[in-house]
């Protein structure tokens, strides 16, 4: 298949981070000045157009690094990253970030907040409307005078959702979007993104701890192995339609397989 099919092409992607203080993060025992944290190890995968990749692993492997690196906001010791075939050199405003924590504007209603986004992009003139228009989406459009810090933890989530898709990313980069929510309103969320990624089909790389959210939501399910990290399993889920339905049959099947592979008890 030609280069410029694929969307993300990560390839054979390695990263080694170089210690620069007396004192390891990982641990409380000293380390040598210089030396060297093997963190990713030779990763390599691709992503078609409109895919939703998520990737699983213990904390500490590298998720974040590799987003971080796929994302353009560091760069790979060896290795490259290609999107759209050109060769990934630094952030770009086609490429958005959600993070685990609220990151919308406290000084701006959320209203304001989806409008800062929107001005971008859209007509003065429609400003007012289109801004509406993404908040109905996510059913907020009765908080549109609302600050960030009078709404729910599920509700910020989805205003930053709304906020990003105004700025019409082509992809989105979710660093453990709903790790700080509570379990029922993350299983909310998870519906939501369904919704939201039916209408725009967006290319979404997802961190989560969260195995079912993985099976749930995920085209495909990445399940990276401890440092150095290197590519453990990858399911491809994208023949299951949604809903779906994750406790029985084949899809229960490799959701207990995925337990297993991050070394989890299915059964307890
Ligand atoms: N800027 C940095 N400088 C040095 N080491 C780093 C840096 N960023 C990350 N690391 C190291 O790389 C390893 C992977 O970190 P990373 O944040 O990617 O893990 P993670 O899989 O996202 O973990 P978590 O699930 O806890 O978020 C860790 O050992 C971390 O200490
Ligand atoms: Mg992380």
């Amino acid at each position: 298949m030609p280069s410029n099919q694929y969307k993300i092409e990560v390839e054979n992607v390695t990263k080694v981070f170089v210690e620069r203080r007396k004192r390891s993060r990982n641990s409380a025992k000293n380390v040598p000045y210089g030396e060297e944290n093997l963190v990713l190890n030779n990763i390599s995968f691709n992503v078609e157009p409109g895919e939703f990749i998520m990737i699983i692993g213990h904390s500490g492997c590298g998720k974040s690094t590799l987003l971080n690196i796929i994302s353009g906001f560091d760069i790979p010791s060896e290795g490259s990253v290609k999107v759209d075939g050109k060769k990934v050199t630094g952030p770009d405003a086609s490429r958005m970030f959600i993070f685990q924590q609220n990151s919308l504007l406290p000084w701006l209603t959320v209203g304001q907040n989806i409008q800062s986004a929107l001005k971008k992009r859209v007509d003065k003139n429609t400003l007012e409307e289109k801004m509406i228009e993404y908040l109905r989406m996510v059913d907020l459009q009765n908080f549109v005078n609302y600050y960030p810090h009078q709404i729910s933890g599920g509700m910020g989530r989805l205003a930053e959702l709304a906020r990003a898709l105004a700025l019409d990313p082509e992809i989105l980069f979710m660093d453990e979007p709903f790790a700080a929510l509570d379990f029922m309103t993350r299983c909310l969320m998870r519906e939501e993104m369904l919704n939201l990624m039916a209408i725009f089909k967006k290319t979404i790389l997802f961190i989560t701890h969260d195995i079912d959210e993985a099976i749930q939501l995920g085209d495909k399910v990445i399940i990276m192995s401890d440092r150095p990290s290197q590519i453990k399993k990858m399911f491809d889920l994208s023949g299951f339609a949604h809903p779906r339905d994750i406790s029985t049959g084949e899809l229960g099947q490799l959701r207990r397989e995925a337990y297993l592979q991050m070394g989890v008890n299915p059964i307890i």
